[in-house]
């Protein structure tokens, strides 16, 4: 981490959790929150679509903000199953992944699909958080930082300066995503510095310097802190750790 820059934490439930139990979870993170300051840390949680109604009128005045793991690039029409951005907003969402390697894998979504996305969220006031990262196969070949640099230009394509002051970016490496192996830090930190590198060439120092840069893979309350002290790795995207209120109020602390 980096004192110029605010630790994000941000909870992805994925296809967990009814609204109710969405419910049950928020109080319980609430609780275990309760003296963590927004100033210090971002605290934010990814429920389903169908439980953030709910969670969102828990959530006001709260020390935890409100995300979606996705959203649509239109602002309404026809396309079945989708959600348009103006309608996360009207729930005070402020964040939505897009481009999760999920999406990627099994729903088809491309970089150009991803830039799309990112650039509704950003229209309507909803801070992007870019997933990015390769699969075992890509790594093993040495193939990391090629499929890293196609998916961040991808992403980022025609972003100005300005919005990528409200983008945060999330490396995950998909062979580390809900198996229990975690990069090493140093790991890590590698491709982190890489992201950083790339961004100032795209842009430039100052900006690089700006953006959060999010690990994400099998990150738990024990592996958060040696996590969080490497330099570029400013907050995480947490899966499995983050549907147990103090599993992830404790991975939020460790940023403090
Ligand atoms: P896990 O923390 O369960 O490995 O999931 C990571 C992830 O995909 C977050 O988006």
């Amino acid at each position: 981490m980096n004192s110029n820059r605010k630790p994000i934490i941000a909870g992805n439930w994925k296809m967990y959790k009814t609204a109710s139990e969405a419910l049950a979870l928020v109080n319980g993170l609430k609780s275990e929150l309760v003296g963590v300051r927004d100033s210090d840390v971002e605290a934010v949680v990814c429920p389903p679509f169908t439980a953030l109604y709910a969670v969102s009128t828990l959530l006001q005045e709260s020390n935890i903000q409100l995300g979606a793991q996705n959203v649509h690039w239109e602002k309404e029409g026809a396309f079945t199953g989708e959600i348009a951005a103006p309608m996360l907003k009207e729930l005070a969402v402020r964040y939505a992944i897009v481009g999760h390697s999920e999406r990627r894998q099994f729903f088809g979504e491309t970089n150009e699909g991803v830039n799309k996305r990112a650039k509704a969220a950003l229209a309507n006031g909803i801070r992007p958080i870019i997933c990015v990262g390769e699969m075992l196969a890509q790594r093993e070949a040495g193939q990391t930082e090629a499929v890293v640099r196609d998916q961040v230009t991808g992403g980022l394509a025609g972003f100005t300066k300005d919005a990528m002051l409200d983008v945060v970016i999330a490396y995950e490496p998909v062979w580390a995503i809900g198996t229990g192996k975690t990069a090493t830090p140093a790991q890590a930190q590698e491709v982190h510095a890489f992201i950083r590198e790339l961004l100032a060439a795209m842009f430039d120092s100052v900006v690089a310097a700006k953006v959060r840069i999010q690990y994400g893979g099998s990150v738990k309350a024990a592996n958060a802190k040696e996590l969080m002290s490497q330099a570029d790795i400013d907050g995480a995207l947490v899966g499995g750790a983050s549907l147990e209120p103090k599993g992830f109020a404790d991975i939020i602390k460790a940023t403090l």
